[in-house]
């Protein structure tokens, strides 16, 4: 066999060839895009940490939207956000009229904002909110779509607010629209707790949890099965426990056992443990060094505190521990909240947010 190409994705933002799990939250926006306006699925926001897959969630999802008659415009929340979303808004339009013109309705002049017989200038003046509505006119003509993916969602910038609030008044009118964002955890919440946008908080959210083992199992052996190659059972087993669910480990791993010998046709249990051991070691240099440069030293012995216990940790026994004021605790964790390193499990209560992070802390700790 000669070598085929490595199918996996180890690379921010990529969607993956196959994505584990993540079915409900797929088929309850899919069912929304079906439904329309009114299914509360299309206000949906994605919380997690760094690498668990939320771009590749956004990005699927509007891939998918085109065959539910629904365009998709995807945009992170930078300065320029709403520009970019309105003029990515009239660009998807018109090849999507386009080429339902060709299919559906030859010769019919469809005109409009996104016609070609509309001057580009007069489709240009007004505010954002007026461009806005007067394409949503035009698309509902059409009986199509508008969903918007807004990545990295940041309460600091002030077109986030604006959008979050001129959405709602489209909602309000029972526009097919729709609104997808993704954020860390921290940036959620500050978002949410904005009094403008209130509404926001009736948004469906779901948290980015660790994939079950079963799900990523049957990923990686679809992913592999689909480029000819195979791998037993305890092989995908023992890969999948390598991931610890987590999606950019996945990645990681199924590309590095991957390509060990990529001219084989079946992937052997020496080039599962090589690549495990390579991804460990990605995982390191490329998330958890980078990560722990990052802190300070107040922050490192708040996290080292937080190693004591099993699992989550109140920050009252850190306090306790490091022997400093709750006040002062607070402020630590509310830096490492920020960093998305540690997620809050309860009201005073956190756990490591960046998955391998407490491993990697006790390994650090017992090197010294
Ligand atoms: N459901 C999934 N199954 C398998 N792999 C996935 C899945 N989702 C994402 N990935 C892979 O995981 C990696 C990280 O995904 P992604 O960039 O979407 O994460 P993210 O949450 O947006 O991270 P960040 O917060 O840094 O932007 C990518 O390599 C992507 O291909
Ligand atoms: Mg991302």
């Amino acid at each position: 066999m000669t070598a085929s190409r490595n199918p996996f994705t180890p690379t921010f933002g990529v969607v993956p060839f196959v994505m584990a799990g993540r079915d409900e939250q797929i088929s309850n926006i899919l069912n929304a895009l079906d439904s329309g306006p009114g299914d509360p699925n299309l206000s949906t926001i994605f919380i997690g940490a760094r690498g668990t897959g939320k771009t590749a969630l956004l990005m699927y999802l509007a891939r998918q939207a085109q065959q539910y008659g629904w365009i998709a415009v995807s945009v992170s929340a930078l300065p320029g956000m709403l520009e970019d979303i309105y003029e990515q808004s009239l660009e998807k339009a018109r090849e999507f009229v386009s080429s339902e013109n060709q299919h559906h309705l030859t010769g019919v002049n469809v005109g409009g904002v996104f016609g070609v017989s509309w001057e580009r200038s007069s489709s240009e003046t007004g505010n954002w909110r007026t461009r806005m509505t007067r394409l949503l006119n035009e698309l509902e003509e059409h009986n199509v779509g508008l969903l918007i993916t807004v990545d990295e969602v940041r309460v600091t910038l002030d077109e986030m607010v604006a959008l979050a609030a001129t959405y709602q008044l489209f909602v309000g009118e029972g526009r097919r629209i729709g609104l997808l964002m993704a954020g860390l955890p921290h940036q959620v919440s500050a978002l949410l707790r904005n009094e403008n946008i209130s509404f926001l908080r009736r948004a469906v959210q779901y948290h980015m949890e660790r994939i079950p083992d079963y799900e990523v199992i049957d990923a990686l052996r679809k992913t592999i099965e689909a480029e000819g190659r195979t791998a037993s059972d305890q092989e995908l087993a023992r890969m999948a426990e390598a991931s610890q669910g987590f999606p950019y480990m996945i990645q990681l791993v199924g590309s590095r056992v991957w390509s060990q010998h990529p001219e084989m046709k079946r992937i052997s249990t020496q080039d599962v443990e090589r690549g495990i051991d390579m991804a460990r070691n990605d995982m390191r240099t490329r998330v958890l060094d980078a990560t722990y440069r990052e802190l300070s030293e107040g922050d490192l012995r708040f996290l080292e505190a937080m190693l004591e216990d099993e699992g989550a940790s109140r920050v009252s026994d850190i306090a306790h521990r490091l022997g400093v004021s709750s006040g002062y605790a607070a402020q630590y964790k509310r830096r490492l909240l920020e960093q998305g390193v540690i997620g809050e499990r309860g009201r005073g209560i956190v756990d490591f947010d960046i998955p391998f992070f407490r491993e990697y802390l006790e390994g650090m700790r017992g090197s010294e």
